[in-house]
Parts: C-alpha cells; structure tokens; sequence
C-alpha cells in the first residue's frame, strides 16, 4: 500500500496513513477498536465521547504505541459537540478525512411498554447524532474538494426481529440518509454504511428493559464476534482509492440467524 505524504491536501493516494479520522463514541467498544486499529495504520485519530477518562486513556495508549490522537467530550445530541470534533481535527491536524459516525445506544424493548422516552433517546444518538455530523463535516468536505462519512448501523435493519423496532428504526434511517448523500455527493464524496451483527461490548449492558437485557446478553454470549472485525471492515473501506466507494458491509456472526 503506497504512503500518504504528511501534507494536508492529499487523499488521492490509496491508504490509511496520514488519513484524519474522528470517531464518534470512541471511548469503547466498536469506537474503539476502530480508533485502535486506524492509529495503528497511521491514521490521525480524533475521539469523540461522553466519558472524557476513557478517551485519555484510549489516546495516552495510541501515542505510546507512536500514534497520534486527540480527543474532545462529545456528547452526539449536542450538535455543537459534533461542530468541536470536526473542529478540533482541523485545528490539530489541519483537516479532516473521514467521519466515523459510531456512537448509538440501543435501549430496546417490546412496543407495547411504552417507553416512549427510549424511543427518543434512540432517535436523539443514532439518527440525529449521525445527522449532526453531516451538518459539521459536509461543509468542510466540500471546501476540502474530499471527504469520507462512514456511518455504523445495524444487521437489526435488515432483519427486522421483535423488541428492535424503533432502534432497527434510527438504524435504518440512518441507512436512507446515507444513501441520499451518496446520491448528492458527487464524485468527490465518499459514504460508507456498515452493518455490524453481535459484538462483542458492552452495548447490552446500557439496555433497561430486564427481559430484553438477558436475551441480548444470552446470545452475544453465545455468538458474538470481537469489535477488531467491525473495524477491520471500516479500514478495509477507508482505505480505498479516492475514486472507490465502498457502499455497504455488512459482518457478522456465521451463526447469526
Ligand atoms: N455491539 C453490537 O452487537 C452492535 C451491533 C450492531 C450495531 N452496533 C452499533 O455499533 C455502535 C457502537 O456500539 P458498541 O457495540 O461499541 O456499544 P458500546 O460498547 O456501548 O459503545 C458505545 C459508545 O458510544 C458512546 N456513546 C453513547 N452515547 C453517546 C452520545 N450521546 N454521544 C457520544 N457518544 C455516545 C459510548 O461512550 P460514552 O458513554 O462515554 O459516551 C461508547 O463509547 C452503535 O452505533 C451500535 O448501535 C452494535
């Protein structure tokens, strides 16, 4: 794979290094396997989170193993928080490359329990976090002339199973927008959707409705993949030719129905 010179202004070379990457919900998990592994191959990562400890810990780890990092509290219901990320990118690393939008919580629950306030906590993270990020990096993209949105979604979308309803719903909301933007995006854009099946982190742990919890848990017990294989998938894409869209991935369990 060829190398990235150190000049901002670059992507037309295929690759990972020099690549600016932020990362959204990046202080675990998928976030962070993904963070780990682009650092590792050169890219310069930017963490987004709530929990500022994780994220200081995660970056003080890539640096020690010679990458670079930086990392801001981002909350993904705040759009401002989003508009610091994006900014932060530039400010360190003079722009910024690729969006991960990975931040998502999936409080799900069977409809008939109402719990209406889920529902929108679900659409506030994983539909209008993603949105947020659109709003802050499609401008600097443009400007750029270049520009990668990788938004992380959900098999949930594509088999539509009980108590998933509404979660598989921001999921594949997001899914529509994606490929709206793609469409709007011209040939200079890149957007990337990539559906994970059951990873193994601690996404069940946040789910309130015990019935729901226990399968969750039960199953990813059984059949869970490590995160490592989600973020092999978004490397695989960020690390294309400028001129090579990788539309949709999908990686999951082989014993997932
Ligand atoms: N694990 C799975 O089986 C699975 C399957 C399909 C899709 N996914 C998707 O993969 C993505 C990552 O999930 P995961 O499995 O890695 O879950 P996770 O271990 O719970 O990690 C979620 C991350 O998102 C962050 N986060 C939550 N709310 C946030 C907010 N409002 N603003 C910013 N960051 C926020 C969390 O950090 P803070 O709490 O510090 O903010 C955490 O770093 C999600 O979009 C999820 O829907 C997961």
């Amino acid at each position: 794979m060829s190398e990235i010179p150190d000049i901002p202004g670059i992507i037309e070379i295929a690759g990972i290094k020099g690549k600016v990457v932020a990362i959204t919900g990046a202080g675990g998990g998928i976030g962070e396997a993904i963070a780990l592994l682009l650092a590792e191959r050169g890219a310069k990562v930017v963490l987004g989170a709530r929990r500022p400890d994780r994220l200081e810990d995660l970056a003080l780890r890539i640096e020690k193993n010679g990458g670079e990092a930086a990392w801001v509290r981002t909350d993904v219901t705040r759009r401002e928080d989003l508009a610091g990320l994006v900014g932060l990118a530039r400010e360190r690393f003079g722009r910024l490359d690729v969006l991960v939008s990975n931040a998502g919580v999936g409080l799900i629950s069977p409809l008939d329990e109402l719990r209406v306030d889920d529902w929108e906590r679900m659409i506030d993270v994983n539909l209008k976090g993603v949105l947020y990020g659109i709003a802050e990096a499609l401008p600097v993209f443009r400007e750029q002339g270049s520009g990668h949105f990788v938004n992380i979604v959900s098999t949930a979308g594509l088999r539509i199973v009980p108590l998933m309803s509404v979660y598989a719903g921001t999921k594949n909301a997001v899914r529509t927008v994606s490929e709206g933007l793609r469409q709007e995006a011209g040939d200079s854009l890149r957007v990337t959707v990539v559906s994970p099946g059951f990873v193994s982190t601690d996404f069940a742990d946040g789910i309130p409705d015990p019935g729901a919890r226990t399968q969750i848990l039960d199953t990813m017990d059984r059949i869970a993949i490590p995160p490592q294989a989600v973020a092999r998938a978004v490397a695989f894409a960020v690390e294309q030719p400028a001129g090579v869209d990788v539309g949709d991935i999908v990686v999951r369990p082989t014993a997932q129905d």
